[in-house]
């Protein structure tokens, strides 16, 4: 009996018949809880790690250094040492990602964000409970291949569950739990704080909160019909597929993700596969969307955003304020996203941002470049609101394009055969830039190059709008499992990658074979 819900009509009429069933709503909201985990992680360590009682019992020398240095304004964060604590999580994750990749493919997307959940609730246990460096730093590689394999299976199991029409905005719920993650970790952060000598302790087990949401989350989702399909269970496959789109009239859809299926289970390679000239396109626009996203620089203003907000006189509070301001704009913001994603599309969204992005962006170099100096922070009253209200500008363009959309549009636009393995990809990517161009690098040149860095941010924002202007196909209402007939073979550029006649597959023995994609 297919479930309740409301039609969905196509205005091109070549839609599958499909319901937004509660079905499918309720797995999509408990499969982002994972975005949750994500979110909590990359929000906690900037605080814990400058908490005095951690750094007492884990990094006395840095927090010797803390109260005898006085640091420049713009290079309270570069600090290499504790770097490394918070880069432990991130080279966990992008090593996990790969295995994550073999188990989304084999055991399903479901089972792939269970392990993420169980990975999760041991980090969480060791970190909480640490008593030494060691258990501090293996609670932390647990979380990042947690954050692995719930990164890995959780967007391409919203984008397969999702009906053709609402797929974005299903799938952007993964990073508005990210967006809520971030918050409310600061918020924990602000009250922590003041708990001594344990607050830190507190700030680390709150984890417990998202990891056990993922784990039963995941312990009652349905797995999605093409990773069953995929994995030869056809019968299931397709009574999965008349419950989520609520109708028995499922054949169009059931046949289309066999077939894809087929194609898929020839590959006995899927990353040598990825590398083949027919998969060039999805696979450049995967890796440049986590470059863009990082390049935007969105993770360098949320680091600083807490000293622009001491310069307006809400000295002891400057935190709370930031994280309160800069982590709501990010959360609404997103929401618009996932109303607005599936109605505008893809690329419009971008292309706004890009505009709102590179304004804010000159706006707040100029103002800092004058106003700002090392040790003094002779803003006025003025223009520091001025910078936050270019900030929340920034953040909120941000929210509603490269924030979502780095992970929507990879784990939409890759066939099923590649599927797993591209998302490998871009959580590696994203994880790798994460940890060492952000966290490394990009603090360091705050320091050092101070205002000047918003001016190269912005010049990359202007890159990366001319890049989605004529390279970016807009995937806005298309089938998953028809992006390569209807996206890639009709766009002007990347049509020339896509081989018409022949599908090459590499098989075990290294050998081509060729496959002339003829329907089931
Ligand atoms: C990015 C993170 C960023 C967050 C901000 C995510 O999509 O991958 O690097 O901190 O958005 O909301």
């Amino acid at each position: 009996m297919p479930a309740g819900g409301f039609s969905v009509s196509a205005p091109s009429g070549v839609e599958f018949e499909a319901k937004i069933t509660p079905i499918v709503i309720i797995s999509c909201i408990m499969a982002a809880t994972g975005g949750l985990m994500f979110g909590y992680d990359v929000g906690i360590s900037g605080g814990v790690t400058s908490m005095d009682d951690f750094l007492g019992k884990f990094f006395p020398e840095v927090l010797r250094k803390k109260h005898q240095d006085k640091e420049s304004n713009y290079c309270k964060y570069d600090n290499q040492g504790l770097q490394l604590f918070t880069s432990s999580l991130y080279l966990a994750g992008l090593t996990a990602t790969f295995f994550a990749s073999y188990t989304t493919r084999r055991l399903g997307r479901r089972l792939t964000m269970l392990i993420a959940g169980v990975f999760f609730i041991i980090g969480v246990i060791l970190n909480g409970a640490a008593q030494d460096l060691a258990m501090l730093i293996a609670g932390r590689i647990l979380l990042g291949c947690g954050v692995g394999f719930a990164n890995q299976a959780v967007p391409l199991f919203l984008s397969e569950i999702a009906p053709t029409r609402i797929r974005g905005g299903l799938n952007i719920l993964f990073q508005l739990n990210v967006t809520i993650g971030i918050l409310f970790a600061s918020l924990v952060n602000y009250g922590t704080a003041k708990i001594h000598p344990w607050g830190w302790r507190l700030s680390l087990s709150l984890a417990g909160i998202p990891a056990v949401l993922l784990t039963l989350g995941a312990l009652f989702v349905v797995d999605t019909p093409n990773s069953l399909i995929e994995r030869g269970h056809l019968d299931e496959g397709k009574a999965v597929l008349k419950r989520i789109r609520g109708t028995d009239n499922v054949e169009p859809e059931f046949n289309e993700i066999v077939e894809a299926s087929r194609i898929a289970q020839e590959v006995k390679h899927p990353f040598r596969n990825l590398l083949q000239r027919r998969n060039r396109p999805q696979l450049v626009i995967a890796v440049l969307l986590q470059i863009f996203q990082q390049f935007t620089g969105i993770n360098a203003i949320m680091f600083y955003a807490p000293v622009l907000f001491n310069t307006l006189g809400f000295k002891s509070d400057a935190s709370l304020y930031s994280a309160v301001i800069t982590g709501a704009v990010n959360v609404l913001s997103t929401l618009v996203s996932v109303y607005s994603v599936d109605r505008v599309g893809r690329r419009m969204l971008l292309l706004e941002a890009g505009v709102q992005m590179f304004l804010s962006q000159v706006i707040i170099a100029v103002v800092l470049g004058i106003k700002v100096t090392d040790h003094s922070d002779n803003l006025s009253h003025g223009w520091a609101i001025m910078v936050v209200v270019m900030v929340c500008t920034f953040v909120s363009s941000f929210a509603w394009s490269w924030g979502p959309l780095g992970w929507l549009i990879p784990s939409e636009t890759f066939p099923l055969e590649t599927r797993s393995a591209g998302q490998s990809v871009t959580v590696c990517v994203n994880l790798l830039l994460f940890t060492f161009v952000i966290a490394q690098a990009f603090l360091s040149m705050l320091c050092h190059l101070k205002y000047a860095i918003f001016v190269f941010f912005s010049a990359w924002v202007l890159v990366m709008s001319v890049f989605v202007l004529f390279f970016l196909p807009e995937t806005k209402n298309v089938p998953i499992e028809e992006m390569t007939e209807r996206v890639w073979k009709q766009h002007w550029f990347w049509k020339r990658y896509m081989d018409d006649d022949n599908h090459h597959i590499v098989n075990g023995n290294g050998k081509i074979n060729a496959n002339n994609g003829a329907s089931v």
